[in-house]
């Protein structure tokens, strides 16, 4: 695996980029702050603003590190930041990586996760080098796992009682994809 970052990437609709302290207030009004966003996920919502500035601080001061793959999802249609997507873990020894993301609501329903994410996963294999991508999804959330599905990922397994989130413990649904899937030799 190349550690090369967060680099810049564009697709039809989308920007995907660094985020910076100054996405807070559109992060926070956006995806960071509605219960709905979150309903599925590790983390609860964000009490103001300020937090979510907090929050953008600490992740820009990672972006130095090779390993840190973390994008902000912008909409070209709407000039702004609607979500995010992110590599949530690395593992070197097997050249995997697991990613993660998340919408506004406002936004859900336009295939846009399916675009930036099969964006991020074609990075990865094709300059970062990574062999496997996974992704997983509370089994109570299977729009999540039509998002993996349209951007070509497999269907691997439904693992019971294997994680948490705000809902409490999950059946977590894995998909991936290899290098392999896509690119020849
Ligand atoms: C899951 C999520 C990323 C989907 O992104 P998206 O850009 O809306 O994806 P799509 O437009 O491809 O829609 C995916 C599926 O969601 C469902 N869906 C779409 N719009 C919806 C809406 N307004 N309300 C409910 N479900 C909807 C559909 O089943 C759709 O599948 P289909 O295209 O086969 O009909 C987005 O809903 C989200 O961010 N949810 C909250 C955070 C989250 O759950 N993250 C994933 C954690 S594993």
């Amino acid at each position: 695996m190349k550690k090369i970052g967060t680099k810049r990437l564009e697709t039809g609709r989308l920007i995907l980029r660094r985020f910076t302290v100054l996405d807070a207030e559109d992060m926070y009004r956006n995806w960071a702050s509605d219960p709905e966003v979150t309903r599925y996920l590790t983390w609860p919502c964000h009490a103001s603003a300020e937090a979510t500035a907090a929050l953008l601080e600490n992740w820009v001061e990672k972006y130095q590190d090779g390993g840190y793959f973390q994008w902000a999802i912008e909409f070209k249609e709407a000039g702004t930041v609607i979500g995010g997507i992110s590599a949530v873990k690395l593992d070197e020894s097997i050249n995997a990586a697991e990613i993660g993301y998340c919408l506004g609501r406002a936004y859900w329903g336009r295939g846009i996760m399916p675009e930036a994410l099969r964006a991020v996963m074609d990075y990865l294999f094709d300059e970062a080098e990574v062999n496997r991508i996974t992704a997983y999804h509370d089994v109570n959330n299977p729009k999540s796992g039509r998002v993996m599905q349209k951007a070509g990922m497999q269907y691997e397994g439904t693992h019971r009682q294997a994680g948490k989130n705000n809902r409490g413990i999950c059946d977590l649904v894995c998909y991936a994809a290899l290098r392999s899937d896509f690119r020849t030799a």
